[in-house]
């Protein structure tokens, strides 16, 4: 079965619209308009939203207590430290995990410098330790086969994050009933979510040359990445979906990176100076990108339009200060969240599904200010 997270930023709005919900329906549209009224429901709403924290504060509090929790180690390998929204995640799941009741001495998060070979190495010292869960973002998704064999051959639960293991491999966990699972978001949503935000643009505007066709060029992540695929092959399928013409003028890899970026763009831009959009497969290259098209005189919005994927601080200021077309809020919030309650879930013996997934949130500037505000 697939079990799907649900964000924050969607449980807000689901509140807001349950509370609109009551306000009409507690009063005729006539009185609405009264300020008493107004005032009453506003007080309700308020007291609504307190009763709401109060549960909430309490369930947090009992898990917290939870001592079960206290003395268990939890083993976490991320790829790479150096990567900004793998550092969003692996603060989040660190505060989440202490905030669930572990002790932040029993977790240990590992860097793997982009390196399966240093990576393989940490999750050989974990289980030396005897650790009793491990989360792991892979160096390399294809690595997943030997690392699971690995991990559970040692009896140790295993949550995969990010970087999604192949349907073969996912298979082999329920087929053999193995304490495996993954949490993350389906890539291929992204994707479509960032040719969408040029679409409901409109050609007439996106085709600044009017030729009829869409010049593009496309800035991968790690190819070896399933995001990094899906979010190319997906974004572009939008545009031609809508029964837009595409011209693909460049496509080069920038492994997740921003200064990588910001030079294969320059290049890019110099080269093909009739570039009409620029697709980034997370919003690092996108900041990049945006460096060379500053330097390059280019207007975003104007003479060019720039989409990314992750929502990053930076790229929602940009996409509210107009340089910046759009972002796809990757949740992860939600996901390093998710992860952690599959963790407990192993330790606590309640076990998990195979696949945790979260949505995609398209971000324009119409709703990247609720987006920032949700991630203060
Ligand atoms: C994010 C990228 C990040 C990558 C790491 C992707 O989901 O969008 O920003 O570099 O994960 O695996
Ligand atoms: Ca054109």
């Amino acid at each position: 079965m697939k079990k799907k997270l649900v964000s924050l930023l969607t449980v807000s709005a689901m509140t807001m619209a349950m509370l609109a919900g009551c306000g009409s329906s507690s009063a005729p549209a006539a009185e609405t308009a009264a300020p008493a009224e107004t005032a009453d429901t506003a007080t309700q709403t308020a007291e609504a939203v307190a009763d709401t924290a109060a549960e909430t504060a309490e369930a947090v509090a009992e898990t917290a207590g939870n001592a079960d929790l206290a003395d268990k180690k939890v083993g976490v390998c991320i790829y790479q430290f150096a990567d900004n929204f793998m550092t969003l995640f692996r603060t989040e799941l660190e505060n989440y995990l202490v905030s669930q009741g572990f002790s932040k001495d029993n977790i240990t998060i590992v860097d793997g410098a982009n390196d399966q070979a240093t990576q393989t190495g940490q999750i050989d010292n974990f289980i030396t330790q005897g650790v009793d869960v491990l989360i792991i973002n892979p160096v390399n998704s294809s690595s997943a086969a030997s690392i699971t064999d690995k991990v559970v051959g040692a009896d140790i639960p295993l949550v995969y994050i990010n970087r999604e293991p192949d349907a073969d491999e996912e298979a082999r966990w329920s087929e053999n009933g193995w304490n495996v699972t993954y949490v993350g978001c389906d890539a291929r949503q992204s994707g479509t979510m960032q040719g969408e935000i040029l679409v409901d643009l409109g050609q007439e505007k996106v085709d600044l040359n009017g030729d009829g066709k869409i010049q593009y060029i496309m800035i991968e992540g790690d190819p070896e990445n399933v995001d990094a695929q899906y979010r190319t092959e997906f974004s572009v399928k939008a545009l031609v979906d809508a029964g837009w013409e595409v011209d693909e003028l460049d496509d080069q890899v920038g492994n997740w990176d921003q200064a990588t970026a910001q030079q294969l763009v320059a290049n890019s831009l110099s080269a093909h100076p009739e570039t009409e959009v620029v697709f980034c497969n997370n919003d690092a290259m996108a900041l990049g990108a945006l460096q060379s098209i500053d330097a390059a005189g280019r207007k975003v919005n104007e003479d060019i339009y720039l989409v990314g994927v992750d929502a990053l601080t930076e790229a929602l200021e940009d996409v509210l200060a107009g340089t910046m077309t759009g972002t796809v809020f990757n949740d992860h919030i939600a996901q390093s969240h998710g992860a952690a309650d599959a963790a407990i879930n192993f330790v606590t013996g309640a076990g998990n599904d195979y696949y945790i997934g979260c949505d995609y949130v398209k971000v324009t500037a119409d709703n990247a200010q609720s987006v920032l505000d949700s991630l203060k």
